[in-house]
């Protein structure tokens, strides 16, 4: 299976991806995190980390060749979810491109909807366990006291308002891209608990 999960900052792209990625038994591709990781090892030229760190988008060819060389991978035959990519349309035509020239396509493309403020709360108090990876949030998952916790930088509240705005702008095309194609794209309401949500994209995905 290969799907996509798009939907603003802190609305549970990686909380659900973790999940559904487990049930289905194929790797979680977020570019988020693989920015981050090349940040951690002095691999992010310094004008890429400031675009992050402000709360923009880098540059599309920088991500697109990321997820290329990624789905290479032996674990990615089986398929995968892309948790953040595309945000925009070109990235998505690159996707299309990638997939038909290996003779392959997306399964499911999973738009998750979240309200604005509920998205900054989520964002502000989010938690991340540097070891495992695990996502926690202050108030709604709280991290067990042996957690090695890391706040991100854009975290920050002003940060996050930038970045739901950057989403706005930059990924307003995408689901019209996605929703001319039949029933590709599944809009899934992302309020109330984790296992809610998770029940909305398990159907959603035909995946029970
Ligand atoms: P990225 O890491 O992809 O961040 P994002 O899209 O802003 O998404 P987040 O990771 O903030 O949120 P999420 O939806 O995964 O929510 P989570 O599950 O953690 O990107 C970071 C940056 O990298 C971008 O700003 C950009 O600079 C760059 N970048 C990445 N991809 C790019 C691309 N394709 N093109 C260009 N630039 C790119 O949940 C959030 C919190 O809410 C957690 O604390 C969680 O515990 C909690 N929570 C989750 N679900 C629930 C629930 N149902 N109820 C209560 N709490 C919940």
């Amino acid at each position: 299976m290969r799907l996509v999960l798009v939907g603003p900052p802190g609305a549970g792209k990686g909380t659900q991806a973790k999940i559904i990625c487990k049930r289905a038994g194929i790797p979680q591709l977020s570019t988020g995190d693989m920015l981050r990781e090349a940040k951690a090892n002095g691999k992010l030229p310094a004008d890429l980390v400031a675009k992050m760190a402000a709360g923009a988008l880098v540059p599309d060819e920088v991500v697109i060749g990321l997820i290329e060389e990624r789905t290479k991978a032996e674990d990615c035959k089986p398929g995968f979810l892309l948790d953040g990519f595309p945000r925009t349309v070109p990235q998505a035509e690159a996707l299309d491109k990638m997939l038909s020239g290996r003779n392959l396509a997306l399964d499911h493309v999973v738009a998750i909807d979240v309200p604005e403020e509920l998205l900054v709360e989520r964002a502000v108090l989010r938690r991340t366990d540097k070891r495992t990876g695990q996502i926690y949030h202050l108030k709604y998952n709280p991290p067990p006291p042996e957690a090695d916790l890391e706040h991100r930088a854009d975290d920050r509240e002003d940060v996050v308002r930038t970045r739901l705005a950057t989403y706005s702008k930059m990924t307003a095309d995408l689901l019209p891209f996605y929703g001319k194609r039949g029933s590709l794209l599944k809009r899934v309401q992302g309020t109330g608990t984790v296992d809610d949500v998770t029940s909305r994209v398990l159907k959603a995905i035909e995946l029970h």
